[in-house]
């Protein structure tokens, strides 16, 4: 009779968590690294909540100007469609006010993350992407 060693399971489960439902979501919502600066999923994810937070209540974060339209003058290839809105990207939670930093998580109206980009590494204002986004 064919058995299943229960360690096979345990070894092949994370793969199967893994495996995202919609890969499409999925990949959007992803760690990126920008500049030098290596950020989680839980980061980016922060980062679209608090942001998607601020703009449904119709506020900012402590006094900033954040969240705001971000008109794409890069001409980013975002794989979702805008209106787009800009927030900075932290690490360990949400950018609550202050400096923003030089990293920005972009999600759209509906709240569904379109990607990340830094000031890092680019001229001027400009904004470069960070990996996964170009
Ligand atoms: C946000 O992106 C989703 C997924 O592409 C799309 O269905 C939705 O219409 C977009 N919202 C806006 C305001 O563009």
């Amino acid at each position: 009779m064919f058995s299943i060693n229960p360690l096979t399971i345990l070894l092949l489960l994370p793969l199967s968590l893994a495996s995202p439902i919609n890969p499409n979501l999925e990949g959007r919502q992803s760690a990126t690294t920008c500049g030098s600066v290596a950020y989680t999923v839980k980061d980016t994810t922060n980062c679209r909540n608090a942001a998607y937070s601020y703009y449904g209540q119709g506020g900012t974060a402590g006094g900033s100007t954040y969240p705001h339209t971000y008109n794409n003058y890069e001409g980013f290839s975002f794989s979702v469609s805008g209106t787009y809105l800009e927030f900075p990207l932290v690490k360990n939670g949400a950018y609550s006010g202050g400096a923003p930093g030089a990293d920005r998580c972009i999600i759209n109206t509906s709240g569904v993350y379109a990607g990340a980009i830094t000031h890092t590494g680019a001229s001027g204002n400009n904004f470069v992407g960070c990996s996964g986004t170009s």
